[in-house]
């Protein structure tokens, strides 16, 4: 969702993501920037991000657990520096810039503020120049744990001061670093080099380049950040679910102004990319997750759960539907209540209906389950009615086998299928049959005890003690 800048960067960029930080604080087993925000590492989101630019490379340091971090994240494009030990984000930014190039802008980006726009970033570097640091703040009701920006009378930048190191006026301060910068790489190397970790934390902070910086007379250009969501940093669960709530928000306005109604905004959970057509409704507790594309007129129902699945155009999902990895096609009705699982396809004019479970199946034009089924590993051709009940007993408790219904079969109520089988065109399987060999086509077939009546039955009769 990300705009990509379409104008090709004059400098060349890296981008170095701190993420070596252990996250005490999310009181987990999961390293902090595995941690999820819409169902994706918060991590992926800053790396996400850094892509949108269109890097050289981008690094991202890494140190306790990370060899989760770097196995979850396998398939990014990014270089793995490890920062053994950690002694500083100035210490960790200088894991990187040996590999990087003097003529390069570097871009610092945090593992753990996961929300930061491309718009925001673009703009932080167009602030960065040859002797230019574009430096990234934020004014925040309640600056405390921040580092402070310093300014001068003619509202210069001038240092920047950690919390831990700060006069009593210098707390004063509103302005704050958000952690997030862009500096020429040959000055920030040299910058590096001359830090020193003589302050109260004993660290070597990147932000001490700042005063090296003016003080070499390279002008220091901040940008106040103008949505403090994007810089919101992630300590523990409640920033988490601050910043799910935050994304949430975010995805579905975007959602509604693309013209997708949405029955109540905080009641919308969107976990991942949405593609969709016009006039699409969502009902309350909808939870979309992965890619979803949903077609003109879709509706989604109260309390669905869609995921990795395309909807084609005017079908309904009715109430309470979980549909995972299904394509469905046009004019579907599905549910209320039905679960469809990897993974299936459901062609045009399809009904789903109550408690019917569909998986691994693919079901032709305009065929129907409409109550209470399971059709499991099957082959499903056209307007077939599977009727209340029936069931596709595709395990023999050691191997699924599959199952191939054929068009316009009728299977009745309460019928067993047992895979592997096939039912021939046009069959009809009576109620109650338990069908275990090929249906032939255009026939019914029968497969259940004979109804008999005794004629000179008599109810037993309970017998005196
Ligand atoms: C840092 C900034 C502070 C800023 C704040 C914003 C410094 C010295 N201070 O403070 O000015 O207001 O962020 O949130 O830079 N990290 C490493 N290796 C390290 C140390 C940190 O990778 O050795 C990573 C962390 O995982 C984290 C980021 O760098 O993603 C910031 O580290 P953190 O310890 O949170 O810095 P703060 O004290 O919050
Ligand atoms: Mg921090």
């Amino acid at each position: 969702m990300t705009k990509q800048d379409p104008s090709p960067r004059a400098v060349p960029l890296s981008i170095v993501i701190l993420a070596a930080g252990q996250g005490k604080r999310m009181k987990s087993e999961l390293p902090k920037v595995l941690q999820p925000v819409a169902g994706r590492p918060l991590l992926k989101h800053v790396i996400d991000a850094a892509h949108s630019l269109e890097p050289t490379a981008t690094y991202v340091v890494y140190g306790h657990g990370g060899d989760r971090v770097r196995e979850v994240l396998k398939d990014e494009q990014v270089s793995w520096v490890l920062q053994a030990e950690r002694l500083g984000t100035g210490h960790a930014v200088a894991q990187a810039t040996p590999q990087i190039p003097d003529d390069h802008v570097v871009l610092v980006l945090y593992g753990d503020v996961p929300l930061i726009s491309h718009a925001t970033l673009a703009e932080l570097l167009t602030l960065c120049g040859p002797k230019q640091i574009g430096l990234l703040t934020v004014i925040l009701d309640d600056p405390s744990g921040y580092g402070r920006i310093v300014r001068n009378g003619r509202d210069q930048v001038q240092k920047i001061v950690e919390q831990k190191d700060a006069s009593r006026k210098e707390l004063q301060i509103g302005e704050c670093n958000t952690g997030l910068l862009a500096a020429p790489a040959k000055l920030l190397k040299k910058w590096l080099k001359a830090l020193s970790n003589d302050n109260s934390q004993g660290e070597y902070y990147l932000t001490d380049i700042i005063a090296m910086a003016v003080e070499d007379k390279v002008a220091v250009n901040p940008l106040v950040a103008q949505n403090v969501v994007e810089v919101l940093g992630v300590n523990d669960k409640v920033q988490l679910a601050e910043v799910e709530a935050a994304y949430r928000g975010r995805v579905t306005r975007e959602l509604m102004l693309a013209g997708v109604t949405v029955a109540d905004p905080a009641r919308l959970d969107v976990r991942g990319p949405v593609t969709h057509g016009s006039d699409v409704f969502l009902d309350i507790n909808v939870v979309l997750e992965g890619r979803v594309t949903l077609g003109n007129r879709v509706r989604v129902g109260p309390g669905c759960v869609i995921r990795d699945s395309e909807i084609g155009d005017d079908t309904e999902v009715i109430a309470h539907c979980v549909i995972d990895s299904t394509v469905i096609g046009a004019n579907c009705i599905i549910g209320p209540f039905a679960r469809t699982r990897p993974v299936s396809t459901l062609g045009r004019g399809v009904h789903i209906g109550n408690f019917v479970e569909v998986k691994n199946a693919q079901m032709g034009n305009d065929s129907k389950a409409n109550h209470l089924a399971y059709v499991g590993d099957a082959t499903v051709g056209e307007r077939v009615n599977i009727g209340a009940g029936t069931i596709i007993a595709n395990y023999d408790g050691a191997n699924k086998n599959r199952t191939t219904i054929e068009n316009d079969v009728h299977t009745g109520s309460n019928s067993v299928l047992v895979a592997p089988i096939t039912v021939g065109a046009g069959a009809t399987i009576a109620a109650g049959s338990t069908v275990v060999k090929e249906v032939p086509a255009g026939k019914l077939t029968v497969a259940r005890a004979k109804q008999v009546t005794i004629e000179d039955w008599q109810r037993p009769t309970k017998t005196k003690k």
